[in-house]
């Protein structure tokens, strides 16, 4: 497991020109790299990738948000992991569930996990249950993302797979209404519990496990001290330079 806390900025589909975009980049790239204990990863659009191709550092790096499974093929408006990596992108976020809520699979998420994964870039795997029920459906919603969205990964390309654990009903909320640092810790058990289950103990030690959905600076630092996982997905927050400023220099005081 990763020594550094991870911290993945998901700007989603904003900001809305390449003027903002260039300004958040550059405020963010500046906060990540005075962090020692902290890696950064900046998500921007497909759009701006290319202006910030190989702009990253040694502790801020280029991310995307989605990709498409294949380097061949006839895929009108996808990009491949191949042009990804040949930008300097070192992760690549797949499955998130707005990508899934447009009727992504878990099939394809897997396929698409194997690709980045066989371009020796990062593959971030995103799961997360819509609501919770009394009885504990979800759990079972969760372990069944799980096996199938990794499909197919083999066990070398772990050290490489990360888990974020979002769900749906925190995502775009204030940290109010976020998963408290105690119901993270009991997620992170159970996802390390169902990969020791399908892959045995050593295996399932490798992926780094990420908490996203309404992380802001007044929740950070206690889901990353006390949640038991390795790093956070940020929405919103992301978007807020002097915010995410603030949040990743909690992360770095854990
Ligand atoms: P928010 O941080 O806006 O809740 O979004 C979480 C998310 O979906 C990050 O991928």
């Amino acid at each position: 497991m990763r020594r550094k806390k991870l911290i993945v900025a998901n700007w989603k589909m904003h900001p809305g020109s390449m003027a903002e975009a260039r300004s958040l980049f550059g405020k963010t790239k500046r906060a990540g790299s005075r962090l020692e204990k902290v890696e950064t990863v900046i998500c921007p659009p497909f759009a701006y990738l290319g202006a910030f191709a190989h702009g990253g550092t040694s502790r801020v790096f280029l991310g995307a948000q989605d990709v498409f499974y294949s380097n061949s093929g006839r895929a009108t408006g996808e990009v491949s992991p191949e042009m990804l990596r040949d930008l300097g992108v070192t992760h690549v976020i797949v499955g998130h569930s707005e990508r899934r809520a447009l009727g992504e699979t878990n099939e394809l998420v897997a396929r698409k996990a194997v690709a980045v994964l066989a371009e020796g870039m990062q593959a971030i795997v995103c799961i997360g249950e819509k609501e919770r029920d009394e009885g504990g459906a979800f759990y079972e919603t969760l372990k069944v993302q799980l096996k199938e969205s990794l499909q197919g990964i083999a066990r070398r390309f772990f050290i490489d797979l990360i888990i974020a654990y979002e769900p749906l009903w925190a995502i775009g909320k204030s940290a109010k209404e976020a998963s408290t640092p105690k119901d993270v810790q009991e997620m992170s058990i159970f996802i390390r519990k169902v990969l020791t289950d399908l892959y045995g103990k050593e295996a399932a030690q490798q992926p780094s496990v990420l908490y996203g959905g309404a992380v802001e600076e007044e929740n950070a630092g206690a889901i990353l001290s006390s949640g038991g996982v390795q790093g956070l997905l940020v929405g919103h927050k992301s978007l807020d330079a002097e915010a995410f400023a603030r949040i990743l220099k909690s992360a770095n005081a854990v």
